[in-house]
């Protein structure tokens, strides 16, 4: 969507996947499904829950921008939301105004109770409502995938969800990235295939397999929304989740996602995911899906380098340079279900006037 937003994809906190309904002002700094009551006002508005948003959306945004930081709120496209509160079809232009009305500055707009109308009739009339309030406000486009999105959302939204929802499982995790692999080159600036939020810190899943699930988010240049309880993290969450060598991969501007280039080992499970980024580099997983500890090994013709060509190479896991002049190939033991990540840096070769 050409609203000048989503230049790199975004990055921020969501409450949806570890507190679900339970939320309220006190909690959080940003909402998802639950903040609204269950009917709207007289005047046809939506209300937040007196009992959780005593003091009103207005406020809490306030005090969010006070924080320097940006408010999100979620909205559906459809007569319910998914926890049953009142849905915003056929009543795009009120919300959408009562929305800018408070300051909101993003908003995940949900598929549920959709009345089987297409999304290509019910997404863009909130995509206009926000534009006609004047307030410039993220749009994220939360149809799961059903109707592919990533065919049609490029003009409607600033990303749109490519799968079902995540769950906090490594089977759930690795699923969903195969699935966005596939929509790779619809994204670019302005918008952004969602393989769904962060699960980083909930619990279900090793540290290996959360770096993982951490660096190939970052790699497929996916909405970075942390989904764990900010308040309660181990060193290692927050090792993970504050990487920001790995962070600056997502947020580069190039904006190329990523994809799966080179796979080998039983079922495919040992695998090189790979991409472009600015300044001539490249950004290169190393993902080992299978039960051991195994080599793997990326060739230069795979990442679509001569093999003459001389890289050095960083690894942005241990923070450091790991080779000098790496000629044709660059292989390197992982750990089962982890993944390291590098970035590439071919030397300009200099050549001769002829
Ligand atoms: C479905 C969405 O995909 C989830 O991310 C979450 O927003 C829930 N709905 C909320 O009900």
């Amino acid at each position: 969507l050409n609203n000048g937003l989503a230049v790199t994809p975004q990055m921020g906190w969501n409450s949806w996947n570890f507190f679900a309904c339970s939320i309220s002002e006190d909690l959080i700094k940003e909402t998802d499904d639950c903040w609204s009551a269950a009917t709207r006002n007289l005047k046809g508005q939506l209300v937040p829950d007196p009992k959780t948003f005593p003091s009103g959306i207005k406020a809490l945004s306030d005090y969010v921008h006070g924080k320097g930081l940006k408010l999100g709120i979620y909205g559906d496209a459809g007569a319910f939301t998914c926890q049953v509160r009142p849905g915003s079809l056929f009543h795009e232009t009120g919300d959408a105004q009562l929305f800018a009305d408070w300051g909101v500055d993003y908003l995940k707009y949900d598929n549920c109770f959709n009345l089987g109308i297409d999304p290509k009739k019910r997404y863009p009339p909130m995509r206009d409502a926000l534009n006609a309030t004047g307030r410039t406000i993220f749009y994220s486009i939360c149809e799961w995938g059903v109707e592919d999105p990533a065919l049609w959302a490029r003009g409607v939204g600033n990303s749109w969800r490519t799968t079902d929802d995540i769950n906090d499982t490594w089977a759930s995790m690795t699923t969903i990235a195969d699935i966005n692999d596939k929509w790779a080159s619809r994204a670019g600036p302005g918008g952004w295939n969602d393989p769904d939020m962060l699960e980083v810190g909930n619990g279900g899943m090793t540290y290996q397999e959360y770096r993982a699930h951490f660096s190939i988010w970052a790699l497929m240049k996916a909405p970075l929304l942390i989904g764990c309880d900010v308040r309660n993290m181990t060193a290692e969450t927050l090792e993970i989740l504050s990487n920001k060598e790995v962070i600056s991969v997502n947020q580069d501007s190039l904006g190329v996602q990523g994809r799966k280039v080179y796979v080998s080992g039983e079922a495919n499970c040992l695998q090189v995911w790979a991409g472009p980024l600015s300044g001539n580099r490249l950004v290169v997983a190393f993902w080992n899906r299978c039960l051991k500890a195994a080599t793997i090994t990326a060739r230069w013709e795979v990442l679509g380098l001569e093999s003459s060509t001389n890289v050095s190479i960083r690894d942005l896991w241990q923070h450091k340079e790991v080779k000098e002049n790496a000629v044709a190939s660059f292989g390197a033991k992982v750990d089962s279900h982890d993944c390291h990540m590098y970035i590439f840096t071919p030397k300009t070769v200099a050549h001769s006037e002829s």
